[in-house]
């Protein structure tokens, strides 16, 4: 069936402009001020006073991840429907290798247990370790539709990448015109104060911050991108939250270098005061990088308004209290990250449209169609033109949510957004063309999300 979006204010990247949407099938069919006539039969939905825009698209989330604490919470099915109620419609997860296996091995698993998911998805590859064939399987990738590898500066003595590797990784991305995806935070420093807190006693959660001092991951951003300069390759850096990290990426970017910056809600929102609480309050928190001050958090906002900062993904890795629990001896066990995948659109609407800390259309740019573009899936996804992929939310301004573990759609019994007010949201959700959210209710009839792979 098709479906009519009638007058709504249409909200892009680009412009602002009153239109009507007509859906046929998967994809939009035509925009136009006023679309009178339709053939074969038709839905209408009234869109009067409300925001027309394309579905986010979240670069940056951990389905079902797996840690010595278990898996995240969610997984690709909890997820996406999480996703789906908070008006993301697309999201880009990571395939992280066991040691010794191989990557297009390991895209294949991560195929498997991501099919569940009912929204479109893309994937990064990580390459953990160096070995002669990393390039061939490398390119078997990018041949496989990944052109974005993700590679841990921390995180060492698992899944991290020393700087002799990561030259090396760096000089094969560069070489093939991928991109580096890349956590950057100085791991030999932080091993070396995680230990040295804990040996001394020091086993709070105030003290995983304190590890990860914001000049661990300035060091790491200013080093990343002077090597990147020299393979000449192009680089995404995620979940960044200190303000020190800002005048590097400024100066790389002033330089001409292809650098793009991601920052998260809880970066721009929370701060490391949240350590300072009781320790079942405080280990929700525990997360990589660190919470930072909220000069930290305004710096954020300005460089997301300006363009230094392009993109916002949430790093979406929830896990449940017990998991959180299992640190609370020893901070280096408590595992790191936090859910958001629900509460972005939300979240920066509220914070940053409302308190007008950015423009209408730059929210929709940073949510969705430069995480797009980075990722070569626009204008597929992140546009409302004809012939685009039906990803489609019709936001109503005036809604207004209290974030709660009790209420929201994530699968995780607490929420690092605990108690906040948001106004604005999603009240209706198209995905690939179905009606997948009415009056903020799932519908997940017949949703089912494809891979997508990125050109
Ligand atoms: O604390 C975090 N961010 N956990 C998820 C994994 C990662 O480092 O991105
Ligand atoms: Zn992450």
């Amino acid at each position: 069936m098709n479906l009519l979006i009638k007058n709504g204010t249409l909200v892009t990247a680009e412009k602002t402009e009153k239109a009507d949407i007509l859906v046929s099938g998967e994809k939009i069919e035509r925009v136009a001020p006023e679309i009178k006539q339709v053939q074969g039969a038709v839905r209408e939905i009234d869109a009067t006073g409300r925001l027309v825009i394309p579905g986010g698209l979240d670069p940056h989330v951990h389905m079902h991840l797996p840690t010595p604490a278990g898996f995240s919470a969610d997984d690709f099915e909890s997820g996406s429907r999480a996703a789906l109620i908070g008006g993301t419609t697309t999201m880009i997860d990571f395939v992280t290798p066991r040691k010794g296996q191989q990557l297009t091995q390991a895209l294949d698993e991560r195929l498997a247990e991501a099919s569940s998911s009912l929204i479109d998805f893309s994937l990064h590859v990580s390459p953990v370790e160096w070995h002669q064939k990393l390039e061939d399987e490398i390119t078997n990738c990018l041949k496989r539709g990944i052109r974005s590898f993700k590679v841990y500066m921390a995180y060492l003595e698992t899944i991290g990448l020393t700087d002799d590797v990561l030259e090396k990784v760096l000089a094969i991305l560069g070489k093939h015109g991928a991109m580096l995806t890349v956590h950057a935070e100085v791991g030999a420093e932080i091993e070396r104060l995680r230990n040295g807190f804990f040996e001394s006693g020091k086993t709070e959660p105030l003290f995983h911050a304190l590890s990860r001092p914001p000049h661990t991951e300035a060091e790491a951003v200013k080093k990343v991108l002077a090597m990147a300069k020299k393979a000449n390759c192009q680089v995404y850096l995620v979940h960044i939250s200190a303000a020190a990290s800002l005048s590097h990426i400024e100066a790389a970017q002033s330089d001409g270098q292809h650098v793009f910056a991601e920052t998260c809600p809880q970066y721009l929102l929370l701060n490391d005061l949240a350590y300072d609480k009781k320790l079942e309050r405080a280990l929700p928190f525990v997360m990589s990088p660190p919470l930072r001050k909220k000069v930290d958090n305004e710096a954020l906002w300005k460089a997301l308004a300006k363009g230094t900062i392009q993109s916002t993904g949430t790093d979406h890795c929830p896990f449940n209290l017990e998991q959180k629990l299992l640190g609370k001896d020893d901070f280096r066990k408590i595992p790191n990250g936090a859910g958001g995948v629900e509460h972005r659109l939300a979240l920066l609407y509220t914070f940053g449209v409302r308190e007008k800390r950015i423009s209408l259309n730059r929210w929709v740019d940073i949510c969705s169609a430069t995480p797009a573009k980075i990722f070569g899936l626009f204008p597929r996804k992140g546009s409302l033109e004809p012939g685009t992929d039906a990803d489609i939310v019709i936001w109503n301004p005036e809604i207004r949510q209290t974030i709660s573990a009790k209420t929201h759609h994530q699968r995780c019994n607490i929420n690092v957004f605990e108690g906040v007010k948001t106004i604005g949201g999603p009240e209706y959700v198209i995905a690939a063309g179905k009606l997948a959210v009415q009056k903020g209710a799932l519908s997940n009839e017949g949703l089912k999300g494809r891979f997508l792979k990125q050109c």
